[in-house]
């Protein structure tokens, strides 16, 4: 297993977020987190990435106990986090903030710098524009290209679709699965659920901080109770 989250509990402060949440992804797979607003999605992912701390169970990453390594040094161990609300360095270029991506490692920036202008030929034409002046699915893309820098074995996607124009949604949705075809294991949390799942091999529904349900993807969007909550009927 890649990555096994097993029985956390976080809190903030006296509000109990997350409720005794498990899942698995497996190496080479697409998991989605589907979820209503403050279903704990996104502090699931936070707790993974050692922004937030839980107060039980364990967080183990191939086999290795992450659960007390500080957030920036699990870049090294192989995973990548893209925050909600696709936070880019807003005063650098483009560029700039694809190198970022890579500071970790010494050597390698140059074919990072081509891979991801190989999936984003769009950054690829504004590598000197100012990130702060591109447009919101332009951002999406520097997000997801300055995690890629790292070559992670696991990237997590929050939200990648938020405030994109249809057309736009559909491009980040083929990145991931090119993303994934080159061999990237993807954890995707999405409102988007119908899309989400029509990528993903497996997904857990998580309602006010429990999972509720877990299934391949299909058969979720099958689900009866699923397709009422989160599919539009
Ligand atoms: N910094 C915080 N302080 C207090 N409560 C918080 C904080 N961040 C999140 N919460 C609460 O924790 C719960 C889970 O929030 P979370 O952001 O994980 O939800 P989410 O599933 O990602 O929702 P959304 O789809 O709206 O992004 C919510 O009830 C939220 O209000
Ligand atoms: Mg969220």
């Amino acid at each position: 297993m890649l990555l096994k989250v097993e029985d956390i509990n976080v809190y903030y402060g006296a509000i109990h977020a997350i409720k005794g949440v498990s899942f698995e992804v497996e190496e080479g797979e697409i998991v989605t987190l589907i979820g209503a607003n403050g279903a704990g999605k996104s502090t699931t992912l936070k707790t993974i990435s050692g922004l937030l701390r839980s107060k039980t169970g364990s967080i183990t990453f191939e086999d290795k106990d992450i659960s007390a390594v500080q957030p920036h040094k699990l870049v090294a161990h192989g995973l990548a986090h893209v925050p909600e609300g696709r936070r880019v360095f807003l005063q650098m270029t483009v560029e700039e903030n694809l190198e970022m991506g890579a500071y970790v490692k010494s050597a390698g920036v140059e074919e990072g710098l081509a891979k991801v202008y190989e999936l984003f030929p769009r950054l690829r034409e504004r590598r000197r524009q100012i990130a702060g002046t591109l447009s919101g699915g332009e951002q999406q893309m520097l997000a997801m290209g300055r995690a890629l820098m790292s070559s992670p074995k696991l990237m997590m996607l929050d939200e990648p679709s938020m405030g994109l124009a249809p057309i736009l949604v559909d491009q980040i949705f083929e990145i991931i699965q090119s993303l994934h075809k080159a061999g990237t294991t993807i954890l995707l949390v999405e409102q988007n659920a119908q899309m989400a799942l029509s990528v993903a091999d497996r997904g857990y529904v998580l309602e006010t901080g429990k999972v509720v349900k877990s299934a391949d993807a299909q058969a979720l969007l099958n689900d009866a109770a699923v397709k009422a909550a989160y599919l539009g009927g």
